[in-house]
């Protein structure tokens, strides 16, 4: 067996695989997350470590297993999150989090000190979200701390160094830094220089499939795993998402539809330049890299929409309605940006719109006028990255956006993309169970664990009709953003 560990932004999640990529058990263990101020989102480090042992011990218990069956586990992790360690090793800080958004200043710093140098080295704009302006954060308004600071790492870093002892990070996350040189999978000096950081803060680098020790003793006892489960790196939840869905090989793409939404498609050119329309990050996969589109507010909206206008509805109640509406909603329009936008516009203050409101409209328009706007703007992304000269014709699409037959035939239609549901879907986690079991040896290379592991259950053509209408309207939609931007 394998266990691959999810460190999300809510909960960690641990799944229990065997050798044919079955999850035969799987545990999960919320901890709070704090906003002492507005734009604030901040963790305790030591409530991962803590809920990822309750977790692990919880799986063993249920699964019954003995611990010697376990030959090893590996990580999939929220990014970006700062955790910052002094020369002892001990937490100098809460760890400040991806959805924190209190570095804009930072941002603009980052921008205008590195110039084109920035999406040369590391290939993404400057987003609050990313790593390195939160490191500027705490130099400028905590000096002290920073003063104290020996190394930084990413969330699933940390809960990994205290299961090992070891200090390293992942390519797959650290290119969410800012810090790495993507192409060269190096440290940039340049970017550390430019801010007066020793490169010495950034931990040492390693592949997501490589082994970086095994648990301590008194770790293996506290999760009923022994001392010689071998721990592998893990990665990014992305690309472990990535992975798990079998995002592997040249022309393979994904749609995951959760909270945001991401389209994500598996590279190897290395020198392409996206004038960091998408984020470009390194892949879990060795030597290659992924390009990701991303709409903040995907199941959002969704969410938002039932909450506000239809709580009494189930979503399957809500959506049920929407088959018999002729694609395009009789001319309502959405656009997804109730909490502002990533990819294409990284705008913050940008809001959402219907447009098109008609006298005739039913509640049942604007469920499926919700649904087209969140599908419009993931096909935003695939449209830039097919200008890239990639090919989408196929898509594999993953999350929420999977459990609804009429979404998944609207992905096909609005995508012009040939859509593929799984058998069973565990995302990052399967992607963390996945490293672990390629690192174990279970197989030759990641494309074999993943051929083992993953099954298609169902595709989803384009109607070339509905293809068509969707065309047209999307370009109607695409209007909205410079039309509505200046009304915010
Ligand atoms: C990616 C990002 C999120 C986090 C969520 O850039 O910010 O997807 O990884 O965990």
């Amino acid at each position: 067996y394998v266990i691959g560990v999810d460190l999300g932004t809510s909960a960690v999640k641990t799944v229990l695989v065997n050798r044919s990529g079955e999850v035969l058990f799987e545990s999960s263990q919320p901890y709070p997350l704090y906003q002492p101020k507005a734009g604030y989102s901040e963790q305790n480090p030591e409530d991962w470590v803590e809920q990822t042992l309750v977790s692990l011990r919880k799986l063993m218990e249920m699964s019954n297993i003995s611990a010697e069956e376990v030959a090893g586990l590996s990580f999939s992790g929220q990014m970006h999150g700062l955790v910052l360690l002094d020369k002892d090793g001990q937490v100098l800080r809460p760890a400040i989090l991806w959805n924190d958004t209190r570095t804009t200043a930072e941002c603009r710093l980052i921008e205008e000190t590195l110039g084109a140098d920035l999406l040369q080295i590391a290939k993404n704009r400057a987003l609050e979200g990313f790593t390195l302006p939160k490191i500027l954060w705490v130099q400028k308004h905590e000096p002290e701390i920073m003063e104290q600071a020996a190394v930084f790492l990413l969330p699933k870093d940390y809960v990994r160094y205290r299961l090992t002892g070891d200090f390293a990070m992942d390519y797959s996350d650290a290119a969410g830094t800012l810090l790495l040189d993507i192409a060269s999978k190096s440290w940039s000096q340049t970017i550390a220089e430019a801010f007066s950081l020793p490169l010495s803060l950034c931990p040492r680098l390693v592949e997501s499939f490589e082994e970086v020790g095994t648990l301590l003793p008194e770790i293996a006892e506290a999760s009923k795993l022994t001392a010689n489960t071998k721990v592998f790196a893990g990665g990014a939840d992305n690309a472990c998402g990535a992975i798990g869905a079998g995002i592997l090989n040249e022309g393979q793409t994904m749609s995951s539809i959760g909270t945001s939404g991401v389209v994500l498609a598996y590279e190897e050119r290395k020198e392409l330049d996206f004038e960091g329309k998408v984020h470009f990050f390194n892949h879990g996969e060795k030597d290659a890299f992924y390009i990701m589109g991303v709409t903040l507010a995907a199941g959002y909206s969704l969410t938002w929409f039932k909450d506000t206008f239809a709580k009494d509805l189930s979503f399957d109640e809500l959506l049920s309605g929407i088959d018999a509406i002729p694609a395009g909603s009789k001319g309502l329009l959405f656009t997804p940006y109730l909490v502002g936008e990533r990819t294409p516009h990284p705008d913050a203050n940008i809001r959402a719109s219907f447009i098109g409101v008609d006298a005739g409209h039913s509640l049942a328009h604007f469920g499926r006028a919700v649904l087209e706007g969140i599908t419009f703007s993931l096909r935003e992304s695939i449209d830039i990255i097919r200008e890239s000269g990639k090919t989408i014709n196929e898509v594999i699409s993953i999350g929420g956006g999977a459990k609804n037959e009429t979404w998944l035939q609207m992905q096909a239609d609005i995508f012009n993309s040939r859509i593929v549901k799984l058998e069973s879907e565990q995302g990052p986690a399967m992607g963390a169970a996945m490293l672990a079991a390629y690192g174990c040896g279970w197989f030759d290379s990641l494309q074999a664990c993943a051929a083992a592991f993953i099954r298609p259950a169902k595709t989803y053509e384009p109607n070339p009709e509905t293809a068509v209408v969707y065309n047209e309207l999307f370009a109607l939609y695409q209007k909205i953003y410079g039309q509505t931007r200046e009304l915010n």
